[in-house]
């Protein structure tokens, strides 16, 4: 029963974060989406829940937007049942970074619903954290879910520039890129494709 208790929960969030692919309505967005598969075909496997101290702040979080309150509220309900993960060390960007972000996957090759092809998680930033510049293989799209962050990146005319809940950041293989939350918690929508995980390279 439990088993069948978690995994639609795992099946929510990952039709709720296909939902809010399909809200940013460009073909970058719609090819992220054609290249997730149906849920029903994903394996599942059941991991330990894991909370670390920033993830207090998650039922606070507000600021969302239409297209994104409901995953937002679904990551509200379910978050105490995730494995959040810190990938990074003190030393790879400081003290604070470390202590105030984390992760939990959706679909990933270790993720609750089994994804070897990409990963889909879910990222939260405290208020006022820099993500410093960093870069890797597979390409990435974050959508903001709430709050918004200022976006720095190489190669594009239109940054440095907020980007707020519901609005959507691409960045092609081995684009450098960094992001800071506002003056808020900024939970982020972050996709890869081509590749497994990996640990970005720290510029
Ligand atoms: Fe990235």
């Amino acid at each position: 029963m439990k088993i069948a208790e978690k995994s639609i929960a795992e099946d929510e969030l990952y039709s709720l974060a296909l939902a809010v692919i399909d809200s940013i309505n460009d073909t970058i967005a719609a090819s992220f989406k054609n290249d997730f598969p149906e849920a029903e075909l994903l394996q599942k496997r059941r991991l330990k829940p894991l909370l670390l101290p920033i993830t207090e702040c998650i039922p606070h979080i507000s600021n969302t937007s239409e297209s994104t309150i409901a995953l937002v509220d679904s990551i509200k309900k379910s978050y105490q049942k995730q494995q959040w993960r810190q990938p990074y060390s003190i030393e790879d960007f400081g003290s604070d970074f470390f202590h105030k972000s984390a992760w939990f996957p959706i679909a990933d090759v270790n993720g609750p619903l089994v994804y070897p092809d990409g990963l889909m998680e879910i990222m939260l930033m405290g208020p006022g954290l820099t993500y410093p510049k960093h870069k890797h293989e597979p390409e990435e799209l974050y959508i903001v879910l709430s709050g918004k962050v200022w976006w720095e990146t190489e190669k594009d005319g239109e940054t440095p520039c907020w980007k707020k809940a519901g609005e959507a950041i691409y960045h092609a293989p081995n684009q450098v890129h960094a992001i800071t939350s506002g003056d808020e918690p900024v939970l982020v929508l972050n996709l890869w494709r081509g590749g497994g995980f990996q640990i970005p390279k720290i510029i």
